[in-house]
């Protein structure tokens, strides 16, 4: 135990659970995509209900929740302890400003891309996880989806916060392969595409849920039906 506290005092350390804990949360949007992908169904949203009620009432998924939770928790307090630490070892100010000579500019545009992802999380469980799960709503999670999506300034934060988190696990990809020990060349196109689907396809898929139901608006929430409550 001591040992293990030790190692997380370390840098690496550090660097290693913000690699573990960044690919579990990869991990966590592959389902949560292909989960939210079931918006698309266009059934007034009762595919997308019954997956929301088997999350709710599966009790792996709420274990897995608790998992992910801790795991934001430990990757967002690592970055920021690593991020302060560099910056303690670093008091004298680069003179060059080119983004691949100068780690510390490399580093603040990481650590400000982590800022607009925290701050996306936070806008996004109040809007979505707190009504569903802590404070109780009427609607369904496929009425919520419809009524945010429905205001411009929303979808357009919902854009703007995506490509910030594809721009973040480009680099979050890179490095944690790096300090994983990963960065074999003979397997390197393999990293390489899968870095790509989780940098690229990942975000443009959740962001064609915003323009999706911003632009092709499906029946507003008080029309729709539902049987699941
Ligand atoms: C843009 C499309 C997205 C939609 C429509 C969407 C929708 C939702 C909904 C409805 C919930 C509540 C589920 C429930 O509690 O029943 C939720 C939860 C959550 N979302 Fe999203 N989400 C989107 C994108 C994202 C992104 C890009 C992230 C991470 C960067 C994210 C992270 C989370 C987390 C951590 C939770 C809480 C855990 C959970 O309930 O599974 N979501 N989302």
């Amino acid at each position: 135990m001591n040992s293990l506290v030790s190692f997380y005092r370390s840098s690496i350390g550090k660097k290693v659970v913000m690699s573990l804990t960044g690919l579990f949360l990869c991990l966590f949007l592959v389902e949560h995509l292909v989960g939210n992908l079931l918006l698309f169904a266009n059934d007034g949203g009762h595919l997308y209900e019954e997956y929301s009620q088997w999350l709710v009432s599966n009790p792996v998924i709420r274990v897995i929740e608790v998992v992910l939770f801790a795991s934001l928790f430990g990757h967002a307090l690592s970055a920021l302890v690593v991020w302060i630490k560099n910056r303690r070892a670093r008091p004298v100010k680069y003179a060059k400003y080119r983004l691949d000579e100068n780690a510390e500019l490399a580093s603040r545009i990481t650590m400000l891309g982590g800022s607009v992802i925290f701050l996306f999380l936070v806008v996004h469980l109040w809007s979505f996880f707190v009504p569903l799960r802590v404070t109780g709503t009427t609607m369904t999670a496929y009425q919520l989806v419809v009524q945010k999506f429905s205001d411009p300034w929303f979808c357009a934060f919902y854009l703007f916060a995506l490509v910030v988190l594809g721009y973040h696990l480009k680099h979050g990809f890179q490095s944690a392969f790096q300090t994983l020990g990963l960065m074999h060349k003979k397997y390197q196109w393999l990293l390489g595409l899968t870095a790509f689907v989780f940098w690229f396809v990942l975000p443009a898929g959740f962001a064609s849920l915003p323009v999706y139901f911003y632009f092709f608006s499906p029946p507003t929430p008080s029309a729709v039906v539902l049987g699941v409550q």
